[in-house]
């Protein structure tokens, strides 16, 4: 007989079927034992009668964890006996035949309970028996279903899925990046992308118009809560569009997977909000302004748009540096400045980031698609000309191609599913993330390698 999924099988009351799964829990209740299924669609009570001894005592054995198959009958459960709280609470299987098809060690900790109080170490090295629990596996599949939704949107509304390249070259975006030793180069190194920006917006120069990915990107910084060294955005570029254009799709977009993913949630004001950054500076004390009228309202989602930021902010050295993207077009109203260098401090980016409940979970622009504007920018933040073509040549050439205008956003997915799920942070809702120390303590990462690696790669190192 073929195996059935535990959420199938209420409606075959009187009907002998297998299911297969774990032992969630064993209750030994005098006579008779109970053993509490699991699969991924969830648990399902099953109940070994005195009248088949043997079977009894095969029971008995069973511990938590252990992997099996049953063979039984689906019978309804007497009323006052129904548990509400379970998909199957209205029936119980009677056990008529079980395969052990594995055991288990006892867990370092109980699969049975939410594990968010166990120690972090702990759940990451055995992530796999941490992801069994109901909350892990909730947050995952809830990821699943967010991650879809975006993907959905995008496709119905003309968006190709794209993959760009991980091997890539170093551009300043922001933050230090990872670095990866070529072997058949020596003395050369790629890294690892911060964004696919740079990529999404050629593929504009290439005429595909409307690109999204789900890009994992890399950045080696301090970590948070809401940080990872890699992580996974929603990235997304149209061309011939403008500001207006990108947000208010993008809010649309939102609020359709909001709607279609945790219907239980309120979006607290439609249209989002639109807070420039010097107000919200003022108001809000901070560019990532939390709005919800009520704090303690766990399904409330208060969204906001940042708009208005200044392209240009000092760096430590007394120069300029960018406070968002480089990339960006500067407000068409002073564009001017921007091309003749004037009123730097004063120049406001194109740049809006979207934020949800005092979390920054998107940010993006429009582009500086003319090369002498981009060309402008790293002049202002005082690249020489040989910089500038060493660094970003193939970007201002590939403009003087015939680039349409556009513009895009990514969306932090990790932030956005925590959100959405009522995580504390990002680690919740990401199967594999590193500790806060950016250690992966289940394989065992970052490790040493053998020596003959580094050679084969050009490294010598002293440590
Ligand atoms: P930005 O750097 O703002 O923009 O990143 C976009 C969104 O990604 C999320 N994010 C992170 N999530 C987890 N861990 C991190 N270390 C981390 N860093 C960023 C945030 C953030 O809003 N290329 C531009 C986008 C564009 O202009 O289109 C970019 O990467 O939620």
């Amino acid at each position: 007989m073929k195996r059935e999924l535990i959420s199938d099988i209420v409606e075959k009351i009187g009907q002998e079927v297998v299911v297969s799964g774990w032992v969630h829990a064993r209750r030994d209740m005098g006579k008779i034992t109970f053993i509490d299924l699991r699969d991924r669609s969830g648990l399902l009570q099953v109940v070994f009668l005195p009248s088949n001894k043997e079977l009894l005592e095969q029971a008995r054995v069973l511990r938590p964890e252990f992997v099996v198959r049953i063979t039984g009958t689906v019978n309804e459960r007497p009323e006052k006996l129904r548990n509400p709280k379970l998909v199957t609470g209205s029936i119980e299987m009677v056990a008529a035949s079980i395969e052990i098809l594995n055991e288990a060690k006892t867990p370092p900790f109980e699969v049975d309970k939410d594990t968010i109080g166990v120690n972090e170490e702990l759940r990451m090295k055995y992530r796999y028996l941490d992801l069994r629990t109901e909350r892990m596996q909730r947050n995952i599949k809830q990821r699943d279903a967010i991650t879809n939704a975006f993907r959905e949107f995008l496709r119905r509304n003309g968006f190709l899925e794209i993959e760009t390249p991980d091997l890539v070259k170093g551009t300043p975006e922001g933050a230090r990046e990872f670095i990866v030793p070529s072997r058949v180069h020596p003395g050369k190194f790629y890294v690892l992308p911060q964004s696919p920006q740079q990529f999404k917006q050629l593929l504009m120069v290439g005429g595909l118009e409307r690109y999204f990915q789900i890009a994992r990107c890399f950045r080696d910084e301090d970590q948070r809560g809401d940080r990872q060294p890699e992580f996974t955005q929603v990235d997304l570029e149209m061309s011939f569009v403008e500001r207006e254009d990108v947000v208010s799709l993008m809010e649309q977009m939102v609020i359709e997977i909001v709607k279609k993913t945790t219907p239980e949630k309120r979006i607290q004001q439609v249209p989002f909000p639109r807070i420039s950054y010097k107000e919200a500076m003022e108001k809000y004390g901070t560019d990532r302004p939390d709005i919800r009228e009520d704090k303690n309202d766990s399904n409330l989602l208060a969204f906001c748009w940042v708009l208005d930021f200044p392209f240009f902010e000092k760096s430590p050295d007394g120069g300029w540096t960018f406070t968002h993207n480089p990339f960006s077009r500067a407000m068409p109203e002073h564009h001017a400045w921007l091309m003749d260098k004037s009123n730097i401090g004063e120049i406001l980016t194109s740049q809006y980031d979207i934020v949800l409940n005092g979390y920054e979970v998107g940010g993006g622009s429009i582009r500086n698609h003319q090369p002498e504007a981009l060309h402008r920018v790293f002049e202002v933040m005082g690249f020489s000309d040989e910089d500038i073509t060493r660094q970003f040549g193939h970007m201002l050439e590939a403009f003087e191609y015939g680039a349409p205008p556009h513009g895009g956003i990514a969306f932090g997915l990790d932030r956005f599913v925590a959100l959405l799920c009522d995580q504390p942070n990002i680690r919740e809702v990401i199967a594999f993330p590193k500790t806060g120390d950016a250690r992966d303590p289940l394989m065992g990462a970052p490790s040493e390698v053998p020596k003959s690696m580094l050679m084969e790669a050009h490294i010598t190192t002293d440590i």
